[in-house]
């Protein structure tokens, strides 16, 4: 995976936004590498990518449930290769989801060591598209275990979302870590379509292995790229809710991080970011605002803005603009002990998470890659070839969720320069509703953990303070306590508490 990014849509880079870091300083955070690609490739106009919003494709009422007793428990992760001693069960395999076509989705399970059975079902997913929710949700960000830096332990993350959920992590698409399909072709038509579809097959089948999970309260989470994934399942959801008329999947909300929403507040909100946070010169960001056309039916650039947008990608190029003020990686070697555990996110933490799931007593732990696949794992596919369609916006599938009752929260990270709080922002912004809680920060015990503001109908936005792209890595009591609220459906805390 390390060095440079062999970037499978590579014949999109031409056009102007083609200087932008695909690393920094040998550090490869490929979750945003593929979400730069495509962008990239969107903006290109003519790419033949499909920018329409998003259906349910054609036959997805076609998928089938396979048989699935006994499955749960061969699934059952006895003990990770050096885990610590834990409380909770853990599971991991694979779930067909097209038979004839040999296609199969491999998902990590963390219950909850306490209550399991009266806690919600959430899913998390990762973004890209093309990374792994294994690599960067369950082992960097709030997933019960993370590596150390020998890249063959494990340790607790004392903020672990499995406290106050019992949470499933997919890898979707197939070619996505372990989750592969045994006809290549599906890795050159995927999408937005196809990932909703597959998502959803999986789910009803999980359910049939999990079936004490079907009537669960179900919530679906995720970030960045996933701010499409997440509500395209949700939809899907609610379709076939819909035509059973009654839940076949009992989902009751979506909260999606720094998350793609809307292509042409998300570009021009990245820009401002760069001028708002003193990385790019106000004047370069005010010819870029007067020169450049980031809507859906841009085909073409003007010159200035061409120059403008060097100008501002050549001042970032030295930082790690997922986390503006983080530290970069200087170096990736794996230590013969592991580095002491330090409150401040490792950034060389894909180093070792990469080493960790490519060994074999850990796969064969987790039941991963049981039919001896030909490549690595990766944290971000090297397989996955073409992406036909990507909706400009998810707005709308926003609004649906609120007139349906869902409860839908949006938040973001503030240090995030990628998809950073103004386009989120800005994308909120152009729903126009009406301020139902005004603007106010949030506690976390006696610190702010954020600013929040709650609009009428309902939708939630909140800020955490502080944090980069991946919000659990960098502020992992924060964004406990960010879950722990949504999934209880309680507001922020507006006060600090005493202890
Ligand atoms: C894919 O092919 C392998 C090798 O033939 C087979 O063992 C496996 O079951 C297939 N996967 C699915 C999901 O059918
Ligand atoms: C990493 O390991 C390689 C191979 O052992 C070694 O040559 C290199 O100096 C190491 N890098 C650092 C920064 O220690
Ligand atoms: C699967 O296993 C094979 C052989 O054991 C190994 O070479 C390959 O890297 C593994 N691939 C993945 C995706 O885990
Ligand atoms: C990607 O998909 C689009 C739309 O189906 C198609 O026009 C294009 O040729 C494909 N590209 C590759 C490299 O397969």
């Amino acid at each position: 995976m390390r060095g440079n990014k062999a970037s499978c849509w590579v014949f999109f880079f031409l056009f102007i936004f083609s200087s932008f870091p695909a690393e920094s300083h040998g550090k490869t955070m490929k979750q945003i590498e593929a979400l730069d690609t495509l962008q990239k490739a969107k903006l290109h106009g003519n790419s033949g990518i499909d920018t329409n919003l998003f259906e349910v494709e054609n036959g997805a009422e076609n998928h089938k449930i396979h048989p699935q007793e006994g499955l749960k428990e061969k699934d059952r992760i006895d003990m990770l290769p050096g885990q610590p001693h834990v409380g909770f069960s853990q599971y991991g395999g694979y779930v067909t989801i097209d038979e004839s076509k040999g296609k199969a989705l491999y998902y990590y399970f963390a219950e909850a060591p306490f209550s399991k059975k009266s806690l919600p079902l959430l899913l998390w997913l990762n973004g890209g598209p093309g990374c792994s929710s294994l690599a960067y949700g369950a082992m960097q960000e709030l997933g019960p275990f993370r590596v150390h830096s020998d890249g063959k332990t494990l340790y607790r993350n004392r903020y672990a979302w499995n406290k106050v959920a019992n949470v499933l992590f997919l890898e979707s698409p197939a070619g996505v870590g372990f989750s592969y399909s045994n006809t290549t072709s599906d890795y050159r038509n995927g999408g937005d379509r196809k990932t909703a579809k597959d998502n959803y097959a999986f789910l009803v089948n999980w359910l049939e292995r999990f079936p004490e999970y079907k009537n669960r309260d179900f919530y679906i989470s995720g970030e960045s790229y996933a701010g499409h994934y997440v509500p395209q399942l949700a939809h899907t959801i609610l379709h076939h809710n819909k035509k059973a008329n009654g839940p076949i999947i009992n989902l009751k909300g979506i909260i999606i991080g720094n998350a793609v929403i809307n292509d042409e507040t998300d570009e021009l909100g990245m820009y401002q970011y760069f001028g708002s946070h003193a990385l790019v010169s106000e004047k370069t960001i005010r010819q870029m605002e007067k020169h450049c056309n980031f809507s859906p039916g841009a085909t073409s650039q003007s010159k200035e803005c061409r120059k403008a947008s060097e100008e501002a990608l050549s001042n970032i190029d030295g930082i790690d603009i997922y986390n503006i003020y983080a530290p970069l990686c200087f170096n990736t070697n794996l230590t013969v002990r592991p580095k002491k555990v330090t409150p401040e996110f490792d950034p060389c933490s894909d180093y070792y998470v990469y080493a960790y799931l490519n060994k074999a007593d850990v796969q064969k732990a987790l039941h991963a890659n049981v039919t001896k696949l030909k490549y690595d794992w990766e944290p971000c596919s090297d397989v996955i070839q073409n992406w036909t369609d990507s909706a400009s916006t998810i707005i709308p599938l926003l609004r649906e969720f609120m007139e349906n009752g869902l409860r839908v929260w949006v938040f973001s990270g503030d240090t995030d320069g990628r998809v950073p709080v103004t386009s989120t922002m800005a994308s909120i912004d152009t729903m126009k509703l009406s301020v139902k809680t005004p603007w106010h920060p949030w506690f976390v015990a006696k610190e702010v953990g954020g600013y929040t503001e709650v609009y009428k109908g309902d939708l939630t936005f909140a800020t955490v303070r502080g944090a980069g792209h991946q919000v659990p890595s960098f502020r992992p009591k924060r964004a406990l306590s960010l879950i722990a609220h949504f999934l209880s459906g309680t507001p922020l805390p507006r006060r600090s508490s005493k202890h």
